[in-house]
């Protein structure tokens, strides 16, 4: 059975993490590569962004590292997965298979990001920003033209619950369509899920 390359990307707070977690605790073969301590490992980082509050990546360094590792992982039966809000960016096109978009209802986003993550309110707001206008699922679109791209919605939803129908999707080789969401749509409906946007 040939390896198999999984880009798994999504805002800051839909569940990356916590996915690829529960995917290689249930199964054996998987491997999950959390780009964050990657970029740390391989020397990547150039510096930190004191108003984002975060690592600033030397993207070419990371590029060139991954495609090693990647290339070095290759063997039977190996599942990679490559976690990260920039994962279809950096990970290198001719060797992924599939992409995983994870989703989160922009409210419920807000409060993930604010209590569980303690994310301050500058950078929450980025994030929701972001998950609004489908960044991720529109980097993804663009670096990997051609590749199967499903996105998953972990609004109200379990870790148990996405990774079951993760794997059901993977099973079916990604064919599944997966949830469109339309998060511009659903704060027009409901302005009143909105007020932490304004504040
Ligand atoms: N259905 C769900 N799927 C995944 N995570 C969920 C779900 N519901 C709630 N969560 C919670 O949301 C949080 C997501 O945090 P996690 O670190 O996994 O996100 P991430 O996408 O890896 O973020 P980052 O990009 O900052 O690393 C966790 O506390 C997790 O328990
Ligand atoms: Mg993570």
């Amino acid at each position: 059975m040939k390896s198999k390359v999984i880009v798994v990307t999504g805002t800051p707070g839909t569940g990356k993490t916590s996915l690829c977690r529960r995917i290689v605790r249930e199964n054996k073969g998987w491997v999950h590569l959390d780009l964050g301590r990657f970029a740390v490992e391989v020397n990547a980082i150039t510096g930190y962004d004191d108003s984002l509050e975060t690592n600033i990546i030397n993207t070419s360094i990371l590029k060139k590292a991954l495609l090693k590792y990647v290339s070095n992982s290759a063997g039977e039966g190996i599942r990679l997965l490559i976690d990260g809000h920039y994962a279809a960016e950096v990970s290198p096109v001719k060797h992924v298979d599939y992409c995983l978009v994870l989703r989160c209802r922009p409210d419920v986003l807000w409060r993930r990001l604010r209590s569980i993550k303690r994310y301050g309110e500058d950078k929450a707001k980025m994030n929701v920003e972001s998950e609004i206008t489908d960044y991720c699922y529109l980097m993804a679109k663009l670096h990997l033209k051609g590749k199967r791209i499903v996105q998953l919605d972990t609004t109200g939803i379990s870790v148990g619950k996405t990774y079951t129908r993760f794997m059901e999707c993977y099973r079916g080789g990604f064919r599944c369509r997966g949830d469109m969401v339309d998060w511009v749509d659903f704060l027009l409906k409901n302005p009143g899920k909105m007020g932490f946007l304004f504040r």
